[in-house]
């Protein structure tokens, strides 16, 4: 069985069509979207309605339930808290749009895998809400924190985005307390997929990448991944996008000048085209 993830799509209407096209090259059974298709990029009406219109099974990233207003961002970020009220806004005319996001699940469990936006250890516990605090960064304190409990976890693979950084940790099979340095760490290339044969015994936790950006890997190409449980592998693939047209939308609105993220984001658009 082959199974698609992609998710991270952030408004980028244009990554999301190449990312289709390139999943139905891979003769997919199933097919499994990380969450997050608004927010930062002020196009969120796009991709929402192109999402919802196809019917993927998808989980919900922290800028979906942001801009349903379900809880309140950190005050650091001011970016996204003007990205999630410019796409709250677009959004706003769609009818049920918000419904939409605000329904979709929190984790998707399969007997191999998870699938979740950013950490099945980080999720509200049952009948209570998310908060921002569901959705921090995967960083060495916080994989630390959880490792014991991924170590004893039931599943074999973590299917997650959140942090526009592809790559897999892989936790090798030990007997003993596991340690943040057991983990190995595989990224791809900027420009060529990684594929991965799994070893028996260890557990994957796979971060997608993102499909839109931000590229916080500094390569502006859409990432996915391709789980094959016959071959026993994962791939991580750069998908390339035509990225002309998206720069020029995003130059129209005067939005994308003044927040400093999305400036950014321009300028790496602009240096690789
Ligand atoms: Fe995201």
């Amino acid at each position: 069985m082959r199974t698609y993830f992609f998710g991270d799509i952030h408004g980028n209407g244009y990554a999301l069509e190449a990312v289709l096209q390139h999943m139905d090259k891979q003769k997919t059974d199933a097919l499994f979207c990380l969450g997050d298709l608004v927010g930062w990029l002020p196009f969120g009406d796009r991709t929402l309605q192109r999402m919802r219109s196809l019917g993927i099974s998808t989980v919900a990233g922290n800028h979906d339930l942001l801009v349903c207003g379900l809880f309140v961002d950190h005050p650091h970020q001011v970016d996204r808290m003007q990205a999630t009220a410019y796409n709250a806004g677009l959004l706003s005319s769609i009818p049920q749009a918000l419904d939409y996001l605000s329904n979709l699940p929190l984790i998707f469990e399969r007997p191999e895998f998870v699938v979740t936006h950013h950490s099945p250890f980080h999720l509200p516990a049952a009948e209570e809400l998310p908060t921002i605090d569901c959705f921090n960064y995967l960083d060495e304190f916080a994989l630390t924190e959880c490792l014991s409990a991924w170590h004893e976890y039931p599943h074999r693979l973590i299917f997650s985005g959140h942090d526009h950084v592809p790559a897999v940790f892989e936790l090798p099979d030990t007997a003993e307390r596991p340690r943040f340095e057991d983990i190995r760490t595989y990224s791809p290339a900027p420009d060529a997929d990684l594929v991965l044969h799994l070893q028996p015994g260890s557990k994957y936790w796979i971060k997608a990448g993102s499909v839109g950006g931000p590229y916080r890997d500094g390569v502006p190409i859409a990432n996915s991944v391709l789980y094959d449980n016959e071959s026993d592998t994962l791939t991580l693939f750069r998908v390339p996008f035509p990225t002309g047209q998206l720069i020029e939308d995003m130059l129209a609105l005067r939005f994308c000048h003044i927040v400093p993220t999305l400036r950014k984001y321009m300028e790496l658009l602009e240096s690789r085209s």
